[in-house]
């Protein structure tokens, strides 16, 4: 078994997607020892309590400074046995703590086809480039945003008559696939 924690600070599909496919047995060498978030009023703490992981919430803001908050989170990790995150929509960039204590084995999924689009409203970015295509990558994690080394992607369409709503959708649906496949892969 390989132990992973798992970041996140939103609605947390592809946490709840993830947890799915080890249940099934699909990603049988996985285990989860936890949800971690920066959001404490996040959607997918609720996720987490079905799925019966444990959650550690951090309030960033009421930590000293990001190596003090990252200190905390990795004091966590290692009492857990943690070889490897796996971030699933965590909205914050991981500093020096995280990297040199998990250098090349921090995961990362962003919904476009790095190295078009970093940051955040890469939907919204991709929508309003005119692009005819856009799509999901995995990508190792390092100091820049969405900059580290791409493993793998997945594209899809952009429709003309495609809302934020409805491209939003259709790379989720890409990414339900490709992160399974990419942990599978990688994560030994
Ligand atoms: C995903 O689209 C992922 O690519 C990005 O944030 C989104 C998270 O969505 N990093 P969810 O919380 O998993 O639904």
């Amino acid at each position: 078994m390989v132990k992973i924690a798992i970041f996140a600070s939103g609605s947390g599909t592809n946490f709840d997607n993830i947890m799915k496919r080890v249940e099934s047995g699909e990603l049988a060498h996985i285990e989860v020892t936890a949800l971690y978030t920066d959001q404490p009023e996040a959607s997918c703490i609720q996720l987490a309590q079905q799925h019966g992981i444990p959650v550690h919430a951090f309030e960033p803001r009421t930590f000293d400074d990001k190596a003090a908050y990252e200190t905390a989170v990795l004091n966590g990790l290692k009492h857990e046995g943690v070889e490897w995150i796996v971030l699933a929509g965590y909205m914050r960039l991981i500093g020096e703590t995280l990297l040199s204590a998990y250098e090349g084995r921090i995961l990362n999924i962003h919904p476009s086809l790095l190295p078009k689009y970093k940051g955040k409203n890469a939907v919204g970015q991709a929508l309003n480039s005119g692009d005819k295509e856009s799509g999901s990558t995995v990508h190792y994690v390092d100091a820049g945003m969405d900059t580290g080394q791409i493993i793998e992607q997945r594209t899809c369409p952009i429709y003309e008559d495609d809302t934020q709503q409805s491209l939003e959708e259709r790379i989720k649906s890409l990414e339900y696939e490709l992160y399974p496949a990419v942990i599978k892969k990688i994560i030994r």
